[in-house]
């Protein structure tokens, strides 16, 4: 018998766990509007704004000097200092040794999972969330339950009796993201402090997604001084460096460098030497010359990260007030990140709606249940682009709902 009359194997497929994941509901929803010749896009979590060019500037510079080469697994030294003195002075001293930097921070959330969860551990996630942290501990074989976030009077709010019950002494891993992709709630510190305390009495692990603790509104006056006001509060104001506490953060939405691929953990110094390891099979390191940037946007991008924040909170009030003027639509002003999550009608099937937002007026926002079914009833509105297209925005709105005899 020759090779050819071998019998072909069937179509092959991923394994179990990865088939089983969720494709992203905000791709179908982008997929939709293909075709559609003028979509205004407030779907994705970014600015239409580019990076600074002082940021900008230092990548050049650092790929004129030939910063081409691998580097460290853990960062290049300049940038991991840099990143301590920054995180020490928002939430106390931190050394270079309880840092990582990561190829952003969708990757820091898988090194993250990769150093403490694995097939069959319990994981306890509070929703509605950005999709990747519900699903990348499932690519590791972990059963993921979830905590949802309650809506009411005062916009969204945590059970917090409801989750410390769910954070069985069996549970690996607790995944907090606050201030919250895609509802803007922010843990408070008091809340905080009972997660850990109770954390720490079970050998719980928090891992903390705080790459929005920098869009956060409550405080965001012109020329804030202290840290606190600066920063939404942080499991790294409360914890100590050495406990079961991983930090991740991300430079895409302070200093607006989402296509750069750059963020970092802070994390116990007796995880790095595993941590190094799990870059070096993930990624190897992030770029130099990318890192290099990263240090400008560190160092120099304080008032420019302020400046944002202003911006961004103008922006959020602006489009409350323009949606609130919108018959049908509930919408209230959380006090962190940059999305509003509100309802309207039609939203109860909000994929649905949000694909027929897209093909009829060209407006193009997530659908709520992109975050998980608790989502559902809700769209997600990325605010962080200038009034006149928000204007623009709320207008289609408008129409879609007077075509579809609503208003
Ligand atoms: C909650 C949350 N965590 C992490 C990320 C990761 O962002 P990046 O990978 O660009 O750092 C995002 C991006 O939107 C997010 O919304």
């Amino acid at each position: 018998m020759s090779e050819s009359d071998l019998p072909v194997p069937s179509v092959p497929n991923a394994r179990d766990a990865v088939r089983a994941l969720r494709p992203s509901q905000i791709r179908e929803v982008a997929n939709a509007g293909f075709g559609v010749a003028d979509v205004l896009p407030f779907w994705f979590g970014e600015s239409d704004r580019v990076t600074p060019a002082f940021i900008r500037d230092a990548a050049s510079a650092a790929l004129a000097a030939g910063a081409t080469f691998y580097t460290h697994n853990l960062g290049i030294a300049p940038l991991r200092a840099a990143l301590a003195e920054y995180v020490s002075e928002l939430h106390g001293t931190t050394s270079p040794d309880h840092i990582a930097v990561t190829s952003a921070g969708v990757n820091a959330l898988m090194l993250a999972a990769q150093l403490v969860v694995g097939a069959g551990d319990r994981v306890v996630a509070v929703t509605p969330l950005w999709p990747n942290l519900v699903e990348i501990p499932k690519i590791l074989g972990a059963h993921v339950e979830t905590v949802a976030l309650g809506y009411g009077e005062r916009g969204w709010q945590l059970d917090l009796e409801q989750l410390l019950a769910a954070l069985t002494p069996g549970t690996k891993m607790l995944l907090i993201n606050s201030p919250n992709n895609p509802t803007g709630w922010v843990m408070s510190r008091d809340e905080q402090r009972a997660v850990l305390a109770h954390c720490r009495r079970h050998g719980i692990w928090i891992v903390a997604d705080e790459v929005y603790e920098r869009l956060y509104y409550a405080h965001a006056e012109p020329g804030a001084g202290d840290a606190h006001s600066r920063t939404a509060p942080s499991f790294l104001d409360l914890a100590t460096r050495d406990e079961r506490v991983i930090c991740v953060n991300s430079f895409s939405k302070a200093w607006l460098m989402t296509g750069w691929r750059l963020g970092w953990i802070v994390a116990p110094a007796s995880l790095m030497d595993d941590l190094g390891k799990l870059v070096e099979y993930n990624t190897s390191c992030a770029p130099d010359f990318v890192q290099q940037a990263g240090i400008a946007a560190v160092q120099q991008g304080e008032r420019f990260t302020q400046e944002l924040v202003l911006d961004l909170k103008a922006s959020r009030d602006y489009l409350v007030r323009a949606l609130s003027s919108v018959p049908g639509v509930d919408v209230k002003a959380p006090p962190g990140a940059m999305y509003l999550f509100f309802s309207m009608p039609g939203a109860s099937r909000s994929l649905e709606l949000c694909k027929a937002l897209v093909r009829e007026v060209g407006l193009g926002v997530a659908p709520g249940s992109a975050f998980g079914p608790q989502g559902e009833g809700f769209v997600r509105w990325c605010y962080a682009c200038d009034t006149a297209r928000l204007d623009a925005g709320v207008e289609r709105l408008k129409r879609f709902l007077a075509q579809h005899g609503t208003h």
